[in-house]
């Protein structure tokens, strides 16, 4: 990195995204890399791969206790991954209550409870970097699965908010707002992916999702959008008429879910 951060804590780092940004950091010879997840075995596999001290931090970021067992590792964190989330899919009435409120505690709650506590130290040292994984759906609503997308639109919306906010102290927040990415999202959110029409036009695959964040975290952007089919496609949830892109992705998300529920 031509930024060289020295300590790292990533959430989600037991699989897909967070995983993989693990290892193209590491590259850059970290003092200390943090991995934070619930699941311990992938975790230490991933440890073993990489060529930097590691720690490795088993919680679960949906709970106050958890969250508070990540914040004791945050002492010295200069580069701070919040990468950590999951989505469902159906109609809002008849999901798991306890469920929706655990994706808000993870992708919404966690990130402001970690960013808060690593920032002080950031901007004492003037220097620092903090990487939200939020994701395309964040540009537009989206019907059946209202939750996750409202939950990374507020993701991305505070992360752009603080990005200006620290304008000019040295401290970096970057946003990253992949498209479909095949890694476990879709079977930890029973999200049938592969069978839903519109997701091949907004697949990315997880190397340019990886490269994107590398390149904005060394500064090319503050918000990046891998995908050429995701790019166009949050260019058109922003600048299209909302009550119509709302009208479409309700037809063609509710199209799937009668589909898939049989
Ligand atoms: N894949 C996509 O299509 C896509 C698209 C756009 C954005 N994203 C975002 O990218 C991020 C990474 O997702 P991914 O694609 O890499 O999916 P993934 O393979 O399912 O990874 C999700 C990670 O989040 C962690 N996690 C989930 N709930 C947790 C909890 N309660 N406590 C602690 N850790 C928890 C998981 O760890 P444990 O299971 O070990 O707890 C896992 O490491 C997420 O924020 C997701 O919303 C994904």
């Amino acid at each position: 990195m031509s930024e060289a951060y020295s300590s790292v804590l990533i959430t989600g780092a037991s699989g897909g995204i967070g995983a993989a940004l693990a290892q193209a950091i590491a590259a850059f010879d970290p003092d200390r890399m943090v991995l934070v997840g619930r699941r311990a075995e992938p975790m230490h596999t991933l440890a073993a791969q990489l060529d930097c001290p590691t720690e490795i931090c088993i919680a679960d970021i949906a709970t106050d206790s958890g969250r508070a067992g990540v914040l004791d590792q945050m002492h010295g964190i200069d580069l701070l991954v919040n990468c950590a989330g999951f989505g469902s899919f159906g109609p809002f009435d008849s999901a798991d209550p306890d469920q929706q409120r655990r994706m808000v505690e993870v992708n919404c709650v966690a990130p402001i409870v970690f960013t808060r506590a690593a920032l002080p130290l950031m901007r004492k040292a003037g220097r620092g970097c903090i990487v939200n994984v939020a994701s395309g759906m964040g540009y537009q609503p989206m019907p059946f699965m209202s939750t996750y997308a409202a939950s990374k639109a507020f993701l991305l919306h505070w992360s752009e908010g603080i990005t200006e906010e620290l304008r000019g102290t040295g401290v970096r927040v970057v946003t990253v707002c992949p498209g479909t990415v095949h890694t476990g999202f879709g079977a930890a959110g029973n999200i049938p992916l592969s069978e839903m029409a519109g997701v091949p036009l907004v697949t990315v695959s997880l190397d340019a999702v990886i490269a994107s964040t590398m390149a904005a975290i060394q500064g090319r952007s503050d918000v990046t959008r891998p995908g050429l089919g995701n790019w166009v496609g949050t260019a058109v949830g922003r600048l299209a008429p909302r009550w119509l892109v709302r009208r479409v992705l309700g037809w063609a998300m509710g199209r799937d879910y009668r589909k898939l529920s049989g």
